[in-house]
């Protein structure tokens, strides 16, 4: 296994490098004067960009694993917490029990391999061989392409290390019970579609950033997918309530009248929002738009296309239950 990441990223560096190797020199009759190897240093860079990129916009690892200053709108990060963990899901927002994010700095995982740390992030076994509770994304991350999980890791791998050791979890069920029935990722099969097809990448960047897990409704603790992306889902942090809305395509009850322009807009307004100093126990949301909307426009293009294409499904959502009920919502 070991070896074989080796080669595969080896073989991906060594690709890189012809790329822009090839593209930095058009006209073969150049003389070759570069003796050291800046292609490499660029594919490295390249790899490190993507992988910031992808966790702090697309995957959620450094909204999750950071802390989050919930008196603004959204919860940003709190800066200098990032990757260093300690935010608690209980069953305030639907956990079981009460678990802590890890650190994710190197002060936590230097020791890790980026095997260990690949099969945590993509199968849910961590370095100690404890099976992860499935908030976790890793079910959805086991379809990510193992160029996107290595560039991940790399930058992760390049967070300033935070010492900050986090409580053990306490889970009132036990985890098997917790965790369905999943296949064993294997990564190399995973496809990343190209971003010149916006439903296929679209749908490949809804995937990775777990849209489903907050906007299908969950029934008996298991997502309900014949309503899938038709919200219903309740979170509190015991000061606010907030439930996912519908953003299927219908046109009634979700988000099927929306041009790109508005959903765009929706995206940056949430996020100059997010930016401003809230009152506690105001209005305030889970989604984390100033992550999200910080995506390339293009990206956030491929979502809209795509959640185009998710099937209609009537239901009425009401995002932000009066506070005289909101004791009373499900959580
Ligand atoms: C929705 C929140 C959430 C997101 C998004 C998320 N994580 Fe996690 N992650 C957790 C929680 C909670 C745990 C602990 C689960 C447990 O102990 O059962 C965890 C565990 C881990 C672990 C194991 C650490 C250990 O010490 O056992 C690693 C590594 C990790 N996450 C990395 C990542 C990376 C990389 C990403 C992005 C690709 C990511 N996480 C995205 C919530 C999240
Ligand atoms: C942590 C849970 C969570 C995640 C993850 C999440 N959302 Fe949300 N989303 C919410 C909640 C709660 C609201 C309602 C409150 C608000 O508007 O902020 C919402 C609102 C929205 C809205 C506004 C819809 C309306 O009717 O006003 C859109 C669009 C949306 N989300 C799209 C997405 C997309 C696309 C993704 C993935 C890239 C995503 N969400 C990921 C929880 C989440």
């Amino acid at each position: 296994m070991q070896h074989k990441n080796r080669s595969v990223l080896s073989s991906l560096v060594a690709m890189l490098f012809l790329i822009a190797w090839s593209c930095g020199n058009p006209d073969s009759s150049q003389p070759e004067t570069q003796t050291d190897s800046p292609g490499i240093a660029d594919s490295v860079q390249a790899s490190l960009d993507r992988g910031r990129y992808l966790a702090n916009h697309v995957t959620g690892c450094l909204d999750c694993h950071s802390q989050r200053d919930f008196t603004k709108y959204a919860g940003p990060i709190i800066p200098g917490t990032e990757g260093k963990g300690g935010e608690l899901f209980d069953p305030k927002v639907g956990v079981p029990g009460e678990i802590y994010a890890p650190n994710i700095t190197p002060a936590a995982l230097k020791d890790w391999t980026d095997e260990e740390l690949t099969r945590a992030i993509t199968e849910g076994i961590n370095k100690k061989g404890d099976t992860l509770f499935p908030l976790m994304p890793y079910m959805t991350f086991a379809q990510m392409s193992q160029a996107d999980i290595q560039d991940i890791i790399r930058y992760i791998r390049s967070l300033a290390p935070i010492e900050n050791t986090v409580p053990p979890r306490k889970l009132f069920i036990p985890i098997a019970a917790a965790v369905p029935p999943h296949p064993k990722p294997d990564l190399a099969k995973n496809i990343k579609p190209s971003p010149d097809d916006p439903v296929k990448y679209g749908e490949y960047l809804v995937r990775s950033g777990s849209c489903s897990d907050c906007h299908t409704p969950m029934v008996n603790g298991a997502p309900d997918f014949a309503r899938y992306m038709a919200g219903g889902n309740s979170f509190s942090d015991g000061v606010f309530t907030v439930i996912s809305p519908n953003i299927t395509s219908d046109t009634l009850t979700g988000i099927g009248k929306w041009t790109e322009e508005m959903f765009l807009q929706k995206f940056a307004a949430s996020a100059e929002k997010a930016r401003q100093a809230d009152k506690p126990g105001a209005i305030n949301t889970f989604m984390p738009w100033e992550f999200f909307a910080s995506m390339k426009q293009e990206d956030l293009k491929a979502i809209y296309a795509y959640l185009r294409t998710v099937k209609p499904v009537q239901q009425t959502i009401v995002k932000w239950p009066p506070p005289s009920s909101q004791k009373k919502a499900k959580s």
